[in-house]
């Protein structure tokens, strides 16, 4: 880009006011119009802000849309000050329209991503006692594996009625399997979605699955284009119908089953709140999870000398016939490295907002007073100042190790030297702080186990480069459809 960062300490800091602001006659639809000329749209506001950065540099201000005067950052060690500077206090209200109007319009409790306050930190700690605690983890480990061996399975059938040893839309599957793991995590339960027929397995939770995978479709619209606001469109009611079948599979659900998430506290929580509690974590876990193994799998199809290390690493392990252990797959050095670099590559989420609650002074030298709302562009930023050849995989570079490092990064490298290069938040893939994602340590080990007995069981072929689209979540763009060997 045009514009380097710097990254001396000896910034002069200059006043708020100098800030490059986006230029135009009527400042609050400025950031409209490129998007009206159709230069760009809504499936590549990704690109939209790296080229801002462009030229504008990493720091800049604009009117956007809905949100008024915006400061949009590319600086990690920005982002590190923003989300320090809010401590244990940051009860944000996010910017989430279509979700409180939904939760007004049925009379629901509102979700776990809208609360705020006191409701907030109860809910935090509700929800973090089941998902954030390495004891808890380590109970749901082997129950992934398992599902994960039925997965593995499920496939194969598939690949015996192949011709050519490929799997058609890989990422359906994936689905499901996120879905069956995610079955477990909220009611105890498995759904048998990884049986041939889905639809009959569990009819609930079928409709939960499908009102999910529907209101993923029509968030984004809903949540920025304004005259879903006003109007009663044809997508907000595509939006209302598809939160209206989660709701209802997850009431299903509940009158089936017990509510896993709140063992031992059953009594303390509503009926309202529970609902909301699986409605909540059934669809956080339903785009995300996938999303981030479309890339990984990406990568690794096209990158085979790291297949290959993801599989020595983890052979002698599996080798075993039994179920996965919290400890053996939190022993993967190498494959955990290789999801770090997948979340340094491919970041899920690319804008965090914030409003500021004190003066700060960023470090790319700008004062910026309490009450701002900052953007902190985590996706599109520009690597190429902290990481050699950024755009390549490389999960040498996060091992700290001497013999593994001297393939990627200094030759030299050692603990301290990383961490003088890399800033501490140049990679943020769950956020930091209260308001950070709670499902992080279910997902990565969820993660993890898919990954390895994925790639300890076949070979996962070259499929090509996958252009991105924004919905929401940055995501590869078409279906994965994917040549593997048996390795055994
Ligand atoms: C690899 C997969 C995932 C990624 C990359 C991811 C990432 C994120 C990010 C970046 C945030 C916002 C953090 C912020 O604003 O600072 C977030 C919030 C959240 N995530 Fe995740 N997430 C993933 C999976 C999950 C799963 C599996 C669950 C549930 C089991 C979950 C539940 C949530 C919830 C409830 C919030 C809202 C937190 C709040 O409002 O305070 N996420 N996630």
């Amino acid at each position: 880009g045009a514009h380097q960062l710097n990254l001396e300490d000896n910034v002069v800091v200059k006043p708020f006011e100098e800030i490059p602001k986006v230029k135009g006659l009527f400042p609050s639809l400025t950031s409209l119009i490129p998007f009206i000329t159709g230069k760009y749209e809504q499936a590549t506001l990704h690109r939209f802000f790296e080229d801002r950065r462009k030229e504008y540099g990493f720091v800049y201000r604009e009117h956007f849309g809905m949100n008024g005067d915006m400061v949009f950052t590319s600086n990690p060690y920005d982002w590190e000050v923003i989300l320090r500077s809010l401590g244990a206090e940051d009860d944000l209200e996010r910017p989430i329209w279509a979700l409180k109007a939904y939760s007004k319009l049925r009379n629901r409790s509102l979700l776990y991503i809208d609360v705020v306050g006191e409701e907030f930190f109860e809910r935090r700690e509700l929800m973090g006692k089941m998902m954030l605690r390495p004891q808890k983890i380590a109970k749901f480990v082997p129950q992934y594996s398992q599902i994960t061996d039925d997965l593995l399975d499920f496939i194969q059938r598939k690949l015996d009625k192949s011709s050519d040893n490929t799997i058609e839309d890989f990422m359906e599957d994936v689905d499901r399997w996120q879905f069956e793991c995610a079955g477990i995590l909220t009611l105890n339960q498995r759904f048998g979605f990884l049986e041939d027929d889905i639809q009959t397995a569990n009819p609930a939770a079928y409709k939960a699955y499908t009102g999910a995978k529907e209101f993923f479709k029509t968030w984004l619209d809903i949540e920025i284009q304004p005259q879903h606001r006003t109007q009663h469109t044809m997508k907000w009611h595509q939006f209302v119908a598809a939160s209206d079948l989660i709701y209802e599979g997850c009431e299903e659900l509940l009158s089936q089953y017990k509510l896993a998430l709140i063992e031992g506290v059953e009594d303390q929580v509503s009926d309202a709140v529970k609902l909301a509690m699986i409605v909540d974590t059934l669809r956080a876990s339903t785009d995300t999870v996938p999303t981030v193994i479309f890339w990984l799998m990406i990568e690794l199809a096209n990158n085979p000398d790291v297949q290959e290390k993801i599989y020595q690493e983890s052979k002698e392990v599996l080798s075993k016939d039994k179920p996965l252990s919290y400890k053996e797959v939190n022993q993967q050095h190498y494959l955990k490295a290789s999801l770090k670099e997948i979340h340094r590559m491919r970041p899920l989420v690319a804008l965090s907002m914030r409003k500021l609650r004190q003066d700060v002074i960023l470090p790319s030298g700008f004062e910026v007073p309490s009450g701002t709302t900052i953007g902190l562009l985590t996706n599109p930023y520009d690597q190429s100042q902290f990481f050699e050849d950024s755009h390549k995989m490389k999960p040498e570079r996060w091992l700290r190790n001497r013999e593994t490092k001297t393939e990627g990064g200094c030759p030299f490298g050692t603990k301290d030297s990383t961490e003088e290069v890399i800033p501490k938040f140049a990679v943020l893939p769950f956020g930091h702080g209260p308001r950070s994602c709670v499902g992080r340590r279910i997902a990565e080990n969820s993660i993890l186990v898919y990954t390895m007995k994925l790639v300890n069981k076949y070979f996962i072929h070259p499929v090509g480069e996958f252009d991105s689209y924004f919905n929401l979540f940055v995501k590869p763009k078409g279906k994965l459809n994917v040549r593997l060997e048996k390795r055994i």
